[in-house]
């Protein structure tokens, strides 16, 4: 390892390449020094903001997904309002799924609705695996935002199989995951069918978000937290682990032969691993195959780190609902975000959950700014 003048490693005979792949996001995903401390919001590009809203008021939530232009609009906002350390793609975690032939849609206040919900072999059998073709308005919208975007990181991402599993099953968004979890334990060849299906998706869909030029991955396990470890480990780690490890095969080559995801981190993009509630379940989504962890407000950073253990950064974890107190209680709640933080070898500050629609977009501009400043790193 060779220290350049900014004090960041580079390896040897290797020039510093520049550009996003540079950045302090990417960085920070390494477990790499940086100039500060990076910070971008889950559904950041939404319903807060006052310019979505309107760009948005007479087109359809799964329509605009499939107009480049129109994704790279959206996805570009917040970057601009906020200066936010990445840019995630204006997406869906459905939107692969609905490529893939199965009927649905997004209903504004509601989620995704799946017409028939899954419950057979053959409702599996016709979710399609997908290609580049299906998804073309993907990879276009992924083109145009690495042109736009400079040096600024573009995160693509998916939505793991648990948590499509169980819009599919469910036929909607669940308290309980009541029908998910009776498939998964009645019959549990279906549901691993069910689930080595969307692992296809899904790895095919991050593929050309890859191959199109994204910076990093974020692989959304959102409700995998309603699960035991035990069961966790069981049912659905597998899984995800194969959308990860397929991932990391297209850029370290090293697969391992037994199929479960290799423990180096991918020489590729990094790749973060995202669950709400998932506090007794961090170091097993960190072993399905993550670079990053992202954890929720329940679980602080130090111990999260822990249980995580010295390999993988972290992501989070400020409870999105803080965002609606006064400013002085955001203020102290982002300085102990930041100190636990500093425990991790890793830090993307983040919310621990998406940002609510009722969130003041300034309160997020300032909250940019306040992460900057409390954790400059002067260059030596
Ligand atoms: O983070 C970003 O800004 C990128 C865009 C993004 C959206 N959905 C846009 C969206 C991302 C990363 C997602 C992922 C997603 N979608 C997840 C995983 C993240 C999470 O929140 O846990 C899940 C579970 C979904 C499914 C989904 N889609 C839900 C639960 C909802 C909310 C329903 C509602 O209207 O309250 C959606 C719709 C959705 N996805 C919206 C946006 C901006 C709102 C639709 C609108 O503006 O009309």
């Amino acid at each position: 390892m060779t220290t350049d003048t900014t004090g960041t490693a580079a390896r040897d005979g290797e020039p510093r390449r520049g550009g996003p792949a540079d950045s302090a996001f990417v960085r920070a995903c390494r477990r790499e020094p940086g100039p500060h401390t990076p910070v971008w919001f889950m559904r950041q590009a939404g319903r807060s903001l006052p310019e979505y809203r309107e760009i948005r008021a007479n087109v359809g939530m799964l329509d605009s997904c499939r107009r480049p232009e129109l994704v790279a609009e959206i996805t570009l906002q917040p970057v601009r309002r906020h200066g936010v350390d990445a840019a995630i793609l204006f997406s869906d975690i459905v939107v692969p799924v609905a490529a893939a032939g199965v009927d649905l849609d997004i209903v504004a206040g509601t989620g995704p609705v799946v017409a028939e919900p899954v419950r057979t072999r053959e409702d599996v059998e016709r979710i399609r695996p997908i290609t580049r073709d299906d998804v073309s308005y993907v990879d276009e919208a992924v083109r145009m935002l690495v042109a736009e975007l400079g040096d600024t990181p573009l995160i693509g991402f998916a939505g793991a199989p648990f948590t499509l599993a169980s819009y599919l099953v469910e036929g909607g968004p669940s308290r309980t995951h009541a029908k998910t979890k009776a498939l998964m334990y009645g019959q549990p060849e279906l549901w691993h069918a069910l689930c080595a299906r969307l692992a296809e998706v899904t790895a095919a869909f991050l593929k050309v978000q890859v191959d199109a030029g994204v910076s990093a991955v974020q692989l959304f396990d959102s409700w995998a937290g309603a699960l035991s470890e035990a069961d966790y480990r069981r049912y659905v780690l597998p899984h995800s682990a194969a959308v990860l490890a397929g991932l990391a095969d297209d850029f370290s080559g090293s697969r391992r032969g037994d199929g479960r995801a290799e423990p180096e981190r991918s020489q590729g993009v990094p790749r973060i691993h995202f669950g709400v509630g998932t506090g007794e379940l961090l170091g097993a989504m960190g072993e399905a195959g993550a670079d990053v962890v992202g954890v929720d407000w329940r679980t602080p950073l130090d111990q999260a780190t822990r249980r995580i253990g010295p390999d993988r950064a972290v992501q989070g974890n400020l409870d999105p609902c803080v965002l609606l107190a006064p400013w002085s209680v955001v203020e102290t709640e982002v300085r102990r975000i930041l100190e636990q933080g500093r425990a991790a070898p890793g830090h993307v500050f983040n919310l621990g959950h998406g940002v609510l629609p009722e969130t003041d977009p300034d309160v997020l501009t300032r909250v940019v700014a306040l992460v900057h400043e409390v954790s400059a790193r002067p260059a030596d």
